[in-house]
């Protein structure tokens, strides 16, 4: 049999790559936060003064991604991940990238992914998909929180504002746009806290495991 994929798909700051990270401790799987592959493509083309909508040189920084600088903390900030959205929108940069993050997903024993368009795009075929909603208030409170804690100072409006413009370029790309796989279950993460989230997730992954259809 091959190896079970679980995809999360959702919108900037849904709780996405939490939810992901501790399902894949859950079931003893790989992680792959794929935000943080594009935030990485966004930062070499920043510290390198390139512009963001430079194709030719963004394709090749994609093509030559060193995973081993995934954890890099300027990578979580806002101003790289709003750079972050313009560079995946571009077609040729998210070709280069669907190779890795396949290849991720395939080995055993199993994988959570997480991003965009992993139910619609890069895993198709994965087993389980969630796309994880939460009211934008909620999205701009918690990272307004995760600023904080990293010493940043941050105007929650600002971070609001910043979700609402993310969210509109996300959805609205000519490629691999935001939006949930037909088959994807939605949970709604905008009253639930980590564990609770958690709970849910395992909910879903389990009753699609048995072939019952989750609880709404
Ligand atoms: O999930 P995140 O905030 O780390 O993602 C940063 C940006 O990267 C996001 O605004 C859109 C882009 N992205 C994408 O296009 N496809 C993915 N699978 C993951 C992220």
């Amino acid at each position: 049999m091959a190896c079970m994929i679980i995809a999360i798909d959702g919108p900037a700051a849904s709780g996405k790559g939490t939810l992901g990270k501790r399902l894949a401790h859950h079931y003893g799987y790989r992680h792959l936060d794929t935000g943080v592959i594009y935030r990485a493509v966004a930062k070499a083309l920043l510290d390198a003064n390139i512009a963001l909508t430079n194709e030719a040189a963004a394709v090749a920084v994609a093509m030559e991604l060193d995973p081993e600088k995934f954890g890099h903390p300027e990578l979580k900030t806002q101003r790289i991940g709003d750079a972050a959205s313009v560079v995946s929108a571009i077609p040729r940069v998210r070709e280069a990238l669907v190779d890795f993050q396949r290849q991720f997903a395939a080995g055993p024993p199993g994988a959570v992914l997480d991003g965009r368009d992993i139910g619609t795009v890069i895993c198709p075929d994965a087993e389980v998909k969630i796309f994880v909603v939460a009211d934008p208030r909620v999205r701009a409170r918690r990272r307004a929180l995760e600023a904080r804690a990293r010493g940043e100072t941050v105007d929650e409006e600002a971070v609001l504002a910043d979700i609402i413009r993310r969210d509109e370029r996300d959805q609205n790309r000519p490629v691999a746009p935001l939006r949930p796989a037909p088959d994807a279950h939605t949970l709604d993460n905008s009253k639930l806290d980590i564990d609770a989230g958690v709970r849910a997730a395992i909910a879903i992954v389990e009753a699609v495991r048995a072939g019952r259809k989750p609880a709404p």
